[in-house]
């Protein structure tokens, strides 16, 4: 019984059948319990003898399956790592990247250029006070100038910002002019109570910026704009300064600039006259300064506001505005510079 067991035991080829021997060998129906169970019928002399001889050969047995199940153990592992092997020269899988949004793609290029000629950056609120946002704007209560931009209040004296303004008349309240002139932008999110349209939104972004101190000029502004206009748009984009009015600067002016991308091809956002405007600006209203503490006698420049989805529309040739709102990926993954 040893000698076939053990032949048995080494020829199994797995751990399945290697169990079934075991099974088979020393189960409870297995020949060497029988032995064992049939004990009480030998004589007491004869009882040592045959159990100890039974204990052998089921040591033996328990020794030689274990030592073939582990040897099969083995086996299996040894395969499965050779299965499972990585070729660490086949090509990798690219995970798919994000994009950065076209619209932070114009912000980060603004700032760069704002950057560049001595502006900070700084970022407010999109919920504002009022003061901030009008009152000290020069657009007192009752001012009919609020009605050019329709308002979200929250309460009576708060409100979601209709512009970037008010990030102006903050940075003016705070600024220390012995160290220097002001020179800021700030972008950010703004809220109107605007229908929805291809070229209208509730929601858009604009950066507005100033350049305070004691000898900054209109050319200084004219300047300043025409250079960050070309920056984005490149150097044959023609610019047109066109007089306006803003309750916050006097003189005030409109920039349009022109739409060559879209001309002769119905553009909706360019309409019919070949020219968009994209900006207001002028030379900060002496009440503004006077409101933030600022002497308008001594200190005087020029602030300005852009509209950043206008910008994209106009850069891009993008006809709908809702297009930067909606999330679409084939919209998105046309502007693929990696952040
Ligand atoms: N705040 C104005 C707007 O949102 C833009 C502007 C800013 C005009 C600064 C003049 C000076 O329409």
């Amino acid at each position: 019984l040893q000698k076939k067991g053990l032949k048995d035991i080494q020829a199994s080829r797995d751990l399945k059948q290697l169990n079934d021997i075991r099974v088979h060998l020393l189960g409870k129906k297995g020949p060497i319990t029988e032995v064992l169970r049939g004990m009480r019928d030998l004589a007491k002399e004869e009882r040592p003898v045959v159990g100890s001889f039974a204990n052998k050969v089921r040591d033996a047995l328990t020794e030689a399956i274990e030592g073939q199940k582990a040897a099969l153990e083995q086996e299996k592992l040894t395969q499965q790592l050779a299965h499972e092997k990585i070729d660490v020269t086949l090509p990798g899988q690219q995970p798919k990247l994000g994009t950065h949004h076209v619209i932070m793609q114009i912000i980060e290029q603004l700032e760069d250029t704002f950057l560049g000629m001595g502006f900070k950056v700084v970022y407010g609120y999109e919920v504002e006070e009022e003061k901030y946002n009008f009152e000290m704007l020069n657009m007192p209560k009752d001012h009919p100038a609020r009605d050019m931009q329709d308002t979200f209040y929250i309460t009576k004296d708060i409100l979601m910002r209709t512009h970037m303004s008010p990030d102006e008349a903050r940075e003016l309240e705070k600024h220390d002019f012995s160290k220097g002139p002001l020179k800021m932008v700030s972008p950010g999110r703004v809220y109107r109570r605007d229908t929805d349209d291809a070229t209208h939104s509730h929601q858009f972004f604009q950066m507005e910026g100033q350049y305070i101190g004691e000898h900054v000029t209109m050319a200084d502004l004219k300047g300043t704009l025409e250079f960050a206009i070309r920056q984005i748009f490149g150097e044959d984009r023609q610019i047109r300064f066109r007089p306006s009015y803003f309750p916050f600067t006097e003189p005030s002016v409109e920039v349009d600039i022109s739409c060559f991308k879209c001309n002769g091809k119905g553009c909706a956002v360019c309409k019919h006259t070949g020219w968009i405007e994209v900006l207001g600006a002028g030379m900060t209203h002496p009440n503004v300064l006077k409101a933030a503490g600022v002497d308008p006698e001594v200190y005087g420049g020029f602030a300005f506001g852009l509209g950043i989805d206008r910008f994209a529309m106009l850069k891009y040739g993008i006809d709908d505005i809702r297009n930067f709102y909606l999330n679409d990926v084939r919209f998105l993954d046309q502007f693929t510079k990696r952040g």
